[in-house]
């Protein structure tokens, strides 16, 4: 996004004087081939979506534990999950998904990798049903909590996560967040416009106004709060919204393979990784 429309940005939503309603998805979980085969290609080095991902994967290498089962809530076609085992084969990693088209094309992509230590769940992230409680190290979720229906939901989503993490377990999740005014989501559509699929920037629009509000993510967090959860978001616009629990003995840096894939951004999606990264700060 260029400077002088993310300025457009703040200015619309800092004037916004109320909330917008929330408009849940029509697609729970992500069956259409089209959207599916649009979104997976999203990802790619030269995809819309690639800012967000080296964004998502240096947050969560940071804090992923040093040993012990993760967890990625609506893996989707393992865009994070599949690099993230690669990078850190000491860890097991289970992806979780409803969508068996997403699922066919996070194995398929395991197998080319030889990945070994990942494994894939069919099942639904607000009753992890086969998680023993306790189990597991580290819990993330990217780009699927707007997905659920209500907030009811994603209370469950979080009481969910608080069962099956262990005492010191950690988590991250980051999603879009709901903007406070109809015009910024244009903006962000429109900054999309160029070269993207018309499929995806329906989704997109869509996803936005499927967001859960700030306040939606801080009161379903008290779920959680025993955890001591950092909720954080981008300064002056809850375009994305997140909220962390490191464990004590994290990673903590981002690995080398991971930096290098920062100069594989074009310029533009470069600039838009370096706004994610300065302007997404802890939310007091
Ligand atoms: C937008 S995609 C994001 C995929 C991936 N996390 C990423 O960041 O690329 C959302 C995914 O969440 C899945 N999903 C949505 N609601 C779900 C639920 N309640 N249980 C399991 N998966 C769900 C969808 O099928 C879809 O694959």
């Amino acid at each position: 996004m260029t400077p002088l429309r993310l300025c457009k940005v703040l200015y619309s939503e800092f004037a916004a004087k109320t909330e917008q309603e929330r408009i849940p998805e029509t697609d729970l979980v992500m069956t259409d081939a089209e959207a599916v085969e649009a979104f997976a290609s999203a990802g790619n080095g030269t995809g819309i979506m690639s800012p967000f991902y080296q964004f998502a994967l240096e947050q969560i290498a940071q804090a992923l534990p040093l040993a012990g089962t993760v967890v990625d809530l609506g893996c989707g076609n393992g865009a994070l999950l599949l690099p993230l085992a690669e990078l850190y084969p000491m860890l097991r990693f289970v992806g979780v998904d409803l969508s068996e088209n997403m699922l066919a094309m996070a194995e398929k992509e395991r197998v080319r990798r030889q990945l070994k230590n990942v494994s894939f769940l069919k099942e639904n992230f607000t009753q992890l049903s086969s998680i023993a409680d306790r189990s597991i190290d580290f819990v993330y979720c990217s780009m699927a909590l707007h997905h659920l229906p209500t907030i009811a939901n994603l209370n469950e989503t979080y009481r969910e996560v608080g069962r099956v993490l262990t005492p010191q377990g950690g988590f991250f999740f980051v999603d879009f967040g709901r903007l406070r005014s109809d015009r910024a989501i244009r903006l962000f559509v429109n900054d999309a416009a160029k070269g993207t699929p018309t499929v995806l920037l329906r989704d997109y629009d869509a996803s936005m106004r499927a967001a859960f509000s700030l306040n939606e993510w801080r009161k379903a967090l008290q779920s959680l709060s025993g955890r001591n959860p950092k909720l954080m978001t981008t300064f002056g616009a809850p375009f994305i919204v997140g909220a962390l629990c490191s464990h004590l003995t994290s990673q903590k840096l981002v690995p080398q393979a991971l930096k290098a894939s920062r100069s594989r951004l074009s310029l533009r999606y470069f600039f838009d990784y370096l706004a994610l990264r300065f302007l997404f700060k802890l939310c007091r």
